[in-house]
């Protein structure tokens, strides 16, 4: 881990209300979990946008305006497996597309391209490995072709109201007028669903969030006890937020990186966000951030959107 990314850690173990950035949990075990979390069947998010992308591409593609060739660009495209779906439409009615994902990891972006060259031949592929604001700077502002930027999985519910509002910001700052977001957004719905989909039924979660211990003893030289902690999370229906926490079971001091970490009986560190948004909340940071919202496309269900916006000037 950088320097900084220590320091981030650190600074948060120390602070009043302790916290760890969700960023973490993201090694490569981490990462694996996140692909058990996606096959468990109470975590309807993933399903629900599949089951969007793949009945109704044609529409959100009509809907972008695009008439000629056009950019697919995906910002964290992980494995690629949910725009696989609207690709496969594209090449199917074939529109001339240039498919561009990008992720922070090699290993995951590598193994995009080989899928996707075997199973879709015709497409135009241009990967990217790296921090997506880089790469997006450069690929919508030099581009003449329009541009579907994908941010997809409900990956802004993990940000908190300001910053996803800043990220949106940027997002609209580096496409041209005209281009086009495809925001995968999770919504509000009956409360049981949604805290089933974290509290689970397997422990899935709760390994999720303990196995942050387990990566900051392996990288950070900390000596976390995983079974001094348990995970415990809720969700509150009137904010709309999931919030997930680890707590501390006993008084305890933990070596991390050459320093000591108190924690009280019963103490929490908070790990991450997970926002469930209203269409009006959707409408409004669209509003604020200089889109226009096109359509929502929601699943069968209506527990997940995939919200269009145009950048319109
Ligand atoms: C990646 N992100 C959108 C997931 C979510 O639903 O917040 C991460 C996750 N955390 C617990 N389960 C899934």
């Amino acid at each position: 881990m950088s320097p900084s990314a220590v320091n981030e850690i650190l600074q948060g173990l120390s602070a009043p209300e302790k916290y760890i950035s969700s960023k973490y949990f993201y090694d490569d075990k981490g990462s694996a979990i996140f692909q058990q979390i996606m096959e468990m069947p109470e975590y309807y998010l993933t399903n629900a946008e599949q089951e969007i992308l793949a009945q109704q591409a044609a529409e959100i593609i009509t809907e972008t305006g695009f008439d000629g060739p056009f950019n697919v660009v995906e910002l964290g495209a992980g494995d690629g497996s949910k725009t696989f779906e609207l690709l496969s439409y594209l090449d199917s009615a074939n529109r001339e597309v240039t498919y561009v994902p990008v992720d922070i990891s090699k290993a995951a972006i590598d193994g995009l391209a080989a899928d996707f060259t075997k199973r879709l031949p015709r497409l135009k592929l241009n990967p990217k490995v790296g921090d997506y604001f880089e790469v997006l700077k450069d690929r919508l502002q030099s581009e003449s072709n329009p541009s579907l930027l994908l941010f997809l999985g409900s990956n802004i519910g993990n940000y908190m109201p300001a910053d996803a509002l800043n990220l949106l910001r940027l997002f609209h700052q580096n496409m041209a007028a005209g281009d086009a977001l495809l925001l995968g957004a999770d919504l509000q719905k009956n409360p049981e669903v949604i805290r089933k989909a974290y509290d689970d039924p397997h422990g899935i979660t709760r390994n999720f969030n303990l196995n942050l211990l387990d990566r900051f003893n392996r990288e950070l030289n900390a000596n976390f006890e995983r079974d001094q902690f348990e995970f415990y999370c809720y969700y509150n229906p009137l904010s709309g937020e999931v919030r997930s926490y680890l707590v501390s079971l006993t008084d305890q001091i933990v070596d991390l990186a050459d320093e000591q970490i108190r924690f009280k009986k019963d103490e929490l560190i908070w790990t991450e966000l997970s926002k469930k948004y209203s269409f009006q909340e959707l409408e409004g940071m669209a509003q604020t951030a200089g889109f226009e919202v096109k359509k929502h496309f929601l699943d069968t269900r209506s527990y997940f959107t995939n919200s269009l916006w145009i950048k319109s000037d």
